[in-house]
């Protein structure tokens, strides 16, 4: 298919990619997430419906959208899940749909995933370790999740990443650990710095570790940093000739790290969000309502972008508006 311009901002920066939450609902309480689980009852109606976000797919694979990854909460959660990703591969635009899950009923369900039409699947997996995994998550699953990325590759996945956050005096004993379990798998082990919100201040003092560290390690390991893609996101890729997998750093308070930001961000109830940590989103809800408002949606989200800052606030103690990532799939 012929290339469609895709959306840029005030900043020459293109967006390529939505990630897209379905719920804000997670049924794990990660203790930097959901410390208390989810709790609001009142919320499930407020999510969008399968009609409207298939309309929002629209709108922004006709703006050369191609990659959507969709998240929660815990995605997986929606009954509607499948039957969502089965309508909206078929968009035209569409190219690539990927999805976040923390691995709950994996092994059970890879395969209706995969028939559905996701291709790239991203686990989070905090500790390698079953006890510190359940005290992490709040639940005793990690078999069930390695279970699961074994089964996903049965079935077809071929692109597969963990996502491990980095937590001082929780993980940091298991790095070597992580980077030789991906050694005879061709998954890419994502290591993400904490990030504050504002639930989690106390805690993010506590458990905050630089990235430094992880990338001092694998370069001492004999690891090399591989060369920036083009339309690559902001994680840096290392690989190691003796390995499989490849160990992937996401460190936001790095310098530059938002020049390479490629992706915008869609609440579960319609907001868009020009970047994880900015200021409350911006409602395209009203927008979604017919299918004759596309062209309206596609003008509100081009006149949106013009607001769309250079970089996020993070060093100035700004942790934004954002009380926990649930809300908008990290
Ligand atoms: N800091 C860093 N990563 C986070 N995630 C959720 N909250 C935070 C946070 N405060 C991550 C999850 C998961 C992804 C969806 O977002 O661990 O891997
Ligand atoms: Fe759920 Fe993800 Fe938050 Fe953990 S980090 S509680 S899995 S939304």
């Amino acid at each position: 298919m012929e290339n469609k311009p895709v959306i840029a901002d005030s900043f020459g920066r293109l967006f390529p990619y939505m990630r897209l939450s379905v719920t804000d609902i997670c049924n794990f309480r990660c203790t930097y997430c959901l410390p208390n689980g989810y709790w609001k009852t009142d919320s499930a109606s407020a999510f969008m419906e399968q009609a409207e976000i298939v309309r929002l797919v629209r709108a922004f694979a006709s703006l050369g959208v191609w990659k959507i990854r969709l998240t929660g909460g815990e995605p997986t959660i929606r009954n509607d899940f499948t039957d969502i990703v089965a309508v909206i591969r078929d968009i035209p635009g569409v190219r690539k749909l990927a999805f976040t899950t923390n691995g709950y009923k994996l092994p059970q369900r890879a395969q209706s995933y995969y028939d559905a039409g996701l291709r790239a699947i991203n686990i989070s997996i905090d500790s390698l370790t079953p006890d510190q995994f359940k005290k992490i998550t709040g639940h005793d699953r990690l078999r069930d999740v390695l279970e699961g990325i074994q089964k996903s590759f049965e079935v077809g996945f071929k692109d597969v990443k963990i996502n491990t956050v980095l937590l001082k005096g929780l993980n940091d004993e298991e790095l070597d650990h992580f980077i030789d379990f991906v050694k005879d798998k061709p998954v890419s082990l994502r290591f993400i710095e904490l990030m504050r919100t504002l639930d989690n201040q106390s805690y993010f003092n506590e458990h905050h570790l630089s990235g430094t560290i992880v990338k001092e390690k694998l370069l001492r390991r004999g690891w090399h940093l591989l060369p920036r893609e083009d339309g690559a996101g902001p994680a840096l890729e290392f690989k190691h000739p003796d390995s499989k997998g490849t160990i992937g750093l996401i460190a936001p308070y790095s310098k530059d790290f938002c020049k390479s930001c490629n992706r915008l961000r869609v609440s579960a109830k319609g907001d868009l969000h020009l970047c994880l940590f900015g200021e409350g989103g911006y409602s395209l809800r009203d927008y979604l309502q017919s299918d004759d408002q596309i062209d309206e949606l596609q003008e509100k989200i081009l006149h949106l972008m013009n607001f769309k800052r250079s970089a996020h606030f993070l060093h100035d103690d700004n942790s934004g508006v954002r009380e926990h990532l649930a809300s908008i799939g990290g």
